[in-house]
């Protein structure tokens, strides 16, 4: 079977999101985002199993009726095994090996960061092997040297919070709401990134930090406000451009080295905070001035969805990769 057809489930953090894929073409991509965080300015553990549980019903109806097919179509039924959230993990682990059994197909279990990486074999343009991925989200910042599409290294990773959390963090102390990183990114656009020098650290070798970046802020932040409590609302905009300049500029001391030392001219970016319009404008200039073919996902594949769980459980299937019944999630789940 070279053109399976495969249902993927995405359940690891706070969107609850069903796939179906056909011989690598992905035929619906449906995901539910959770907005009973917002009221508490962050994603609660609880909260989003429970709306997992709620969502994934409706949300695997619709990516049937979207792609038009029959349950009995399938050929396997994939899931996100980690890293994520247990009790996330859980319900999209339970929902698909009861899929799996009661349709007696095999079952696929996907390495959510990987998937990330592997979004970039949905839509044309490909990278082509060996490409370097600085894959960005809420929960991890890592380097990968990608070999092929299940062949993939870490050659650096944060040694503390993710860039993702540190936009959602220095949004948080600008008061604004959640979830912080997209906000910050649209008042970014109309402010000065240069107003304000935070610091863009730089650790020997491929790692990365961000706590530093964020206390920085904080300590700033609290600073000014003691001298003009309308500091941050004064200066909002600009405090959201140097913000994110500094995280970027963070990400591509680390980014261009490793591509210079790999002598690798393909270079893409992935997971939530490749949706980052700065980001995205920074690599593009990059990548002209140094001669690189950039890969940046389609918005819709950046942030979490099970249309990337769905392409890398094509890749799994092709090579015969399964899971049995006894699988179960891995919240730090490696590769
Ligand atoms: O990949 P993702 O959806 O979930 C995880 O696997 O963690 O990434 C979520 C992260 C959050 O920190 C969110 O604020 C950030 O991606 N993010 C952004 C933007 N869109 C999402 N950060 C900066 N600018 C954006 N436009
Ligand atoms: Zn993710």
């Amino acid at each position: 079977m070279l053109q399976p057809t495969i249902l993927a489930i995405e359940s690891s953090c706070d969107d609850t999101s069903a796939a179906i894929i056909r011989g690598g073409k992905i035929l619906a991509n449906v995901v539910a985002s959770q907005a009973v965080h917002e009221q508490y300015g962050g994603v609660v553990p609880e909260l989003a199993s429970r709306a997992h549980q709620q969502n994934i019903i409706p949300v695997v109806a619709q990516a049937f009726h979207t792609a038009n097919i029959a349950k009995s179509e399938l050929n396997a039924v994939a899931f996100t095994r980690g890293p994520g959230l247990l009790g996330a993990l859980l319900v999209g682990t339970s929902f698909a090996k009861a899929f799996a059994m009661g349709l007696n197909v095999p079952l696929i279990e996907v390495n959510h960061m990987q998937a990330h990486i592997l979004a970039h074999f949905i839509d044309e343009p490909k990278p082509a092997f060996p490409f370097l991925c600085l894959t960005v989200s809420g929960g991890h910042t890592q380097l990968v040297v990608v070999r092929d599409h299940l062949d993939m290294e870490i050659i650096g990773q944060t040694t503390d919070d993710a860039v993702g959390e540190a936009f959602d963090k220095s949004a948080k102390l600008l008061g604004l709401p959640y979830p912080g990183g997209p906000a910050l990114d649209k008042l970014a656009a109309t402010g000065d990134p240069n107003k304000f020098p935070f610091p863009i650290v730089n650790l020997p070798g491929n790692d990365f930090s961000f706590s530093g970046i964020k206390t920085a802020i904080l300590y700033f932040l609290k600073d000014q406000t003691k001298q003009n409590p309308d500091f941050i609302t004064q200066n909002l905009a600009d405090l959201c451009a140097s913000i994110q300049n500094a995280l970027i500029k963070t990400l591509f001391k680390k980014l261009i080295p490793a591509a210079e030392a790999l002598h690798i001219k393909d270079i893409a970016i992935a997971g939530g905070v490749s949706a980052n319009s700065g980001l995205r404008k920074a690599l593009q200039e990059e990548g002209e001035k140094r001669g690189w073919n950039v890969f940046i996902p389609a918005f819709q594949y950046c942030t979490d969805n099970a249309g990337m769980i769905a392409m890398a459980a094509h890749f799994k299937y092709l090579k015969g990769e399964f899971s049995d019944q006894y699988a179960s999630p891995e919240p730090r789940l490696k590769f």
